[in-house]
């Protein structure tokens, strides 16, 4: 059976593509998915795609990844990366390794911006490069993790 990574998306971002293109870019939450789900596939492994305006949900999504023995997590925990200890705490106590993304690049936006505690229980963290970041992200969790290039489908 494929292994399965978690992609979990916070606050406001299901309002991609809407929400502040000049900063976000013009792809939606269901393009992002669906750019974790081909490159997952190309390591064979399967993305289990969720999003949340909720901290509490997010950190329930922590667990269940616990819970369904995923292999991984990319996080973009949003504003909560900035405020939530809970968050950090999830990632913490499963122990499963963790990437977290920023589409914006956060250090040269707001100094409120500049601390993350998701970062903090990460072993690696992207910020700036669009959603291309989720791509590079998998890329490298599929690295951490020992997962191949599927000859199926390869990811670009
Ligand atoms: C964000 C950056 C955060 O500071 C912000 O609150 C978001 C999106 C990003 O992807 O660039 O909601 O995580």
């Amino acid at each position: 059976m494929a292994k399965t990574i978690y992609v979990l998306n916070g606050p406001n971002l299901n309002m991609l593509g809407t929400r502040e293109p000049d900063t976000y870019g013009s792809a939606t939450l269901a393009d992002v998915e669906k750019l974790c789900a081909d490159t997952a596939a190309g390591f064979g492994l399967k993305a289990d795609c969720r999003q949340s305006n909720r901290e509490g949900e997010l950190v329930d999504f922590i667990h269940e990844a616990y819970a369904r023995k995923a292999s991984g997590i990319v996080i973009n925990a949003g504003a909560y990366s900035h405020t939530s200890i809970a968050l950090h705490d999830a990632l913490k106590a499963v122990q499963i390794p963790a990437v977290e993304v920023h589409i914006s690049n956060v250090y040269a936006r707001e100094e409120f911006r500049h601390h993350s505690f998701t970062a903090k229980a990460a072993f690696a963290s992207l910020c700036g490069f669009g959603i291309e970041g989720y791509r590079l992200a998998i890329k490298g969790l599929a690295a951490k993790i020992g997962a191949a290039k599927s000859s199926a489908t390869s990811p670009s």
